[in-house]
């Protein structure tokens, strides 16, 4: 199962195929965007919103609001648990802790997935202790109940002691789970609704876009922080800090200008340039420029989801409240690698990227996010400011106050 406190490689190289650039998004899409970085590149700014948005402190740290989030955000929404490559086989299964929902997702034979809550029938043990692997059946330790990898439960020692028991009505209780574009999506609460399409809404095509489906993981970790959850996904919705606190990281190729952002539904995506950008295109005419090689697109899939793609690569990051404390989370990161066999060559490039990843992300954003949240607790200020060029930070918070009050 998790642990907490440390970095740890869960995964190794895998299957993978990834689009190149040229596949990822259709060539409309691409001039649109490359109009509207190039004109903001050349008048040297951003795209900004009308104005400020003001953001309340209590919401990164008040009990009571990370409540509101658990039940209505983290136990009714569906989430980002996993690819479907990582359970590609008949018998593969993931474990995964959603803030005390402990969940097990199993490939069944006829290639459907089904979720469960991880919890014997019994006496209530976890029943799957292993974070991911292959099984025809699952015995909880604790007394040998026997489960299949459709949840019913096959065997019970000494079942005369349990007369009057139904054994199909003793399986695992079932969760909802459904997958789309090469992602796993859970519902951590029995008989919730689960409708991916209406849920998706037009982020369903950027996610297509992205070709996960044909893409490996390459590497998977997960940790603990101690901030909350929303200061993950904050950090990865706007360019501005990257020339100040990424001088020696991404800050060298990516601009701290120039990104548009489009609103998608609940969800967005933020489209980034990178430094080559204007070197390489600034002398092509508009209806020939090509953009796939420079520039980054971030997508904020709601409400804790960040699937970053990187040219010939996708990454993405998940964040989960931990422990019912607004101060700590439980972040996990996929990196998807384009290649089925990787070579040694191949494998210093992944290598490298995954490093990027971790010492950009680790050891700068990170840092700093859990200095935010231990000024937030401090009672410094009652509000802090996003300014009109942080615009994604102004819609994930905006999707979140409506899903909250919504709901
Ligand atoms: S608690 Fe699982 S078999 Fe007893
Ligand atoms: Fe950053």
């Amino acid at each position: 199962m998790e642990r907490s406190g440390v970095w740890r490689d869960g995964g190794m190289p895998r299957t993978a195929r990834l689009a190149s650039g040229e596949a990822a998004m259709d060539a409309a899409t691409k001039r649109r965007w490359g109009d509207q970085m190039f004109a903001l590149l050349a008048a040297n700014t951003t795209q900004m919103a009308d104005r400020e948005y003001v953001q309340p402190v209590a919401d990164y740290v008040d009990p009571g609001h990370a409540g509101r989030e658990r039940d209505l955000l983290f136990r009714r929404t569906p989430l980002i648990v996993a690819t479907s490559d990582e359970l590609s086989e008949p018998g593969a299964f993931r474990t995964v802790d959603i803030d005390g929902i402990s969940a097990v997702i199993v490939r069944q034979d006829d290639g459907s997935l089904r979720a469960f809550h991880n919890v014997c029938r019994h006496r209530g043990c976890r029943v799957v202790d292993a974070e991911c692997g292959t099984a025809r059946t699952f015995t909880c330790k604790f007394h040998s109940w026997v489960y299949g990898g459709d949840g019913a439960l096959r065997y019970v020692p000494m079942v005369e002691a349990f007369a009057g028991m139904d054994r199909a009505e003793r399986g695992l209780v079932p969760l909802p789970v459904a997958e789309r574009h090469g992602l796993v999506w859970l519902v951590p609460t029995a008989g919730q609704p689960l409708d991916l399409d209406s849920f998706l809404g037009p982020m369903s095509d950027a996610l297509a876009a992205m070709r996960i489906a044909e893409a490996g993981v390459f590497r998977f970790e997960h940790f603990a922080e101690n901030l909350n959850w929303k200061l993950v996904v904050d950090t990865f919705l706007e360019l501005y800090h990257v020339p100040h606190l990424h001088t020696k990281t991404v800050g060298r190729y990516l601009e701290g200008r120039g990104a548009i952002h489009e609103q998608l539904g609940c969800h967005s995506r933020f489209i980034a340039p990178r430094k080559s950008f204007m070197p390489a295109l600034k002398d092509v005419p508009p209806d020939q420029r090509d953009i796939s090689d420079h520039m980054l697109v971030i997508n904020r899939v709601f409400p804790n989801a960040v699937v970053i793609w990187q040219r010939d690569h996708v990454e993405f990051w998940t964040a989960t409240p931990d422990g019912g404390d607004p101060n700590r989370c439980m972040v996990r990161l996929w990196l998807l690698s384009p290649t089925k066999v990787v070579s040694e060559a191949d494998r210093v490039k992944w290598e490298k990227n995954w490093t990027i990843v971790k010492d950009t992300v680790r050891d700068e954003d990170f840092p700093m996010a859990c200095t935010i949240q231990k000024g937030f607790s401090g009672g410094a200020q009652d509000h802090v400011v996003f300014g009109r060029n942080e615009i994604g930070l102004h819609d994930f918070h905006r999707a979140l106050k409506e899903a909250l009050a919504a709901a």
